[in-house]
């Protein structure tokens, strides 16, 4: 039986919700990537879904952590909603919030990441610091333009923020270090960078249980391969 009235209710209700969240995603948006938003970013603000979650997804929710299979100790944080969901955040406080105490410890059964994975560097803590501080929101901004695509103004930015926790020296995922240039270029001209961040047929979709790169990272990774992925 089709009852109009409710679900009328239901299409005002989404587009409000729409409209609302329009400057300011909440959880309960689809993961879409984020750079074509319009709000330019403001430097003295740190955001979510730019800086904060490519950092925890490569950091914590590594395979065999807090991914969404390995759910170490119930705790999985690939998402707004599931970060929010561990009780490990309390906006406004992040020296009681678990999400960031864990970074500063020394006991090596405590800290995170656990070790081999060396600890965050204190740029990074102070991203999921200042992030808390600022109110723990499911923000973004956009941080790309598609007209710069050298290998250090674009490549390596996108490396350090969306890979390089799952494929550095010490955490080396399918056999992959992408901290070194030689391998990064090994990757692009192989089909593999783009195959895999583009979610082609027969790649690994990339990067493993996060939000799919914005279609403007992944012109410039495009663009930077099509040049002929030069160390520039
Ligand atoms: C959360 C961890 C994680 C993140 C983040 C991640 N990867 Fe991976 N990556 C893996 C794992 C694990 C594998 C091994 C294959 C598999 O399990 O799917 C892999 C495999 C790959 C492969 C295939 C290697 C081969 O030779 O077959 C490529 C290419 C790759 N990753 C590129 C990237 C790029 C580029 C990024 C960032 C945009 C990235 N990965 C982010 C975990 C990750």
């Amino acid at each position: 039986m089709t009852r109009p009235l409710p679900s009328l209710t239901l299409a005002v209700m989404a587009i409000t919700l729409f409209f609302s969240c329009k400057h300011e995603p909440t959880g309960t948006m689809p993961p879409t990537p984020i750079d074509g938003g319009t709000q330019a970013c403001s430097t003295d603000t740190v955001y979510f879904q730019n800086k904060v979650l490519p950092l925890i997804v490569s950091s914590c929710a590594k395979p065999g952590c807090h991914d969404a299979i390995s759910r170490q100790d119930g705790i999985e944080l690939t998402s707004y909603d599931k970060i929010m969901a561990s009780g490990e955040v309390r906006p406004g406080d992040p020296n009681n919030s678990d999400l960031y105490e864990v970074l500063n410890e020394t006991r090596p059964d405590k800290i995170m990441p656990r070790p081999p994975s060396a600890p965050l560097t204190a740029a990074e803590k102070a991203i999921i610091y200042t992030w808390i501080l600022q109110g723990a929101k499911n923000n973004a901004c956009n941080d790309c333009d598609t007209s710069s695509f050298t290998y250090s103004g674009a490549i390596t930015p996108i490396i350090n923020t969306h890979c390089k926790g799952c494929h550095n020296p010490n955490f080396i995922s399918g056999n992959l270090d992408l901290t070194v240039y030689n391998n990064v270029q090994t990757i692009a001209l192989n089909g593999k960078f783009m195959g895999s961040v583009d979610h082609q047929p027969g790649y690994p979709a990339m990067p493993k249980g996060g939000t799919k790169l914005s279609d403007c990272k992944l012109t410039q990774i495009r663009k930077w391969i099509a040049a002929g992925a030069p160390n520039n």
